[in-house]
């Protein structure tokens, strides 16, 4: 088995910044890159505010917190992941976006490295075939917020070595995750369930089934959700929702997973969720 010593993760928006986080949070050296200095900032900003709360909070020291940062090292430079053992790609959700990252990191990484892919919808056998060594590619699906989610799923293709499976199964539970092995359909295990939920909520909140407070207190009170559904797609983000909705849509073809037209219209409007300041409810900037 390939020894993981080193992390690397391309992306440091709000999933690559919770990786990054957590992989140095468990004993990881971990470089980060983005694209320019502007969003490394803003990526490395949350990850110091996070851990920052965490320390007001007592979940860990002021030690830990400097401890944790100090193993992050944050760059705009590919070439600074020629030593790491396994890469997380977590730029966005672009099939030709994460073409372009793993053309670059072919370049740049050894042959042994093992390739991962964040993505939560797109194929992951398209990406990895598209690489230089598809048999060390496997897709490792987190969840947000990711430091307090438990849950990865490892998406194994038709051409990914058993033994690299393994690997990042011991990798993830390495990281406080527990992992579940999900199939390469659009969806995996968790939106495969989750979206056609959050859809069919749309669909209640239009027809008038209920008003939004409703529709989200009915669910968080009557079956224990931390959040209602609405609150849940204004946190995932719609925009999100929407585009995974259509791969799902795309590749199934039923009809549970076609994003509903109310869904389309608040994409249209920029009416995205939290990130926008307004979703299904609205938020202070
Ligand atoms: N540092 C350390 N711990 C922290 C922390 C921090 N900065 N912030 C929060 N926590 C801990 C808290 O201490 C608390 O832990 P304890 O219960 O042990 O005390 C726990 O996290 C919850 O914190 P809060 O009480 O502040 O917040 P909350 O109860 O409102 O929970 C939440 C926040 C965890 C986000 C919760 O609302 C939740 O689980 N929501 C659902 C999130 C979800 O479904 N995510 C998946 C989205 S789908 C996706 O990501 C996949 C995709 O592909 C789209």
């Amino acid at each position: 088995m390939t020894e993981i010593k080193k992390v690397g993760v391309v992306g440091c928006g709000l999933m690559g910044s919770g990786i990054a986080q957590v992989a140095a949070a468990f004993g990881y050296n971990t470089v980060v890159r983005e694209v320019d200095d502007e969003r490394l900032a803003k990526g490395m900003a949350a990850i110091d505010r996070f851990l920052s709360k965490g320390v007001e909070r007592k979940k860990l020291t002021a030690d830990e917190h400097e401890q944790i940062l100090g193993r992050i090292e944050p760059t705009t430079d590919l070439s600074k992941f020629a030593d790491v053992d396994i890469v997380i790609e977590a730029v966005l959700e672009d099939l030709e976006a994460k073409k372009k990252v793993f053309a670059e990191l072919d370049a740049v990484l050894s042959d042994e490295a093992i390739r991962c892919s964040n993505t939560s919808s797109l194929c992951i056998t398209e990406i990895a075939a598209a690489t230089k060594h598809p048999n060390r590619f496997v897709g490792l699906h987190f969840f947000s917020p990711v430091p307090l989610m438990d849950v990865v799923e490892v998406i194994p293709t038709l051409m990914t070595e058993a033994e690299l499976t393994k690997t990042v199964t011991e990798f993830s539970r390495s990281l406080g995750k527990t992992p579940i092995l999900a199939p390469d359909r659009p969806g995996f295990i968790v939106n495969r369930l989750l979206v056609p939920y959050l859809l069919d909520a749309i669909r209640a909140l239009e027809c008038g089934v209920g008003t939004r407070e409703d529709i989200d207190f009915g669910m968080k009170l009557g079956c224990g959700h931390p959040m209602g559904p609405l609150e849940l797609l204004d946190f995932v983000g719609l925009d999100t929702t929407y585009y995974i909705a259509n791969i799902m849509y795309d590749e199934f073809k039923e009809n549970r997973f076609a994003p509903p037209p109310l869904l389309r219209r608040m994409v249209l409007a920029g009416h995205l969720g939290r990130k926008s300041g307004r979703g299904f409810y609205e938020y202070a900037e």
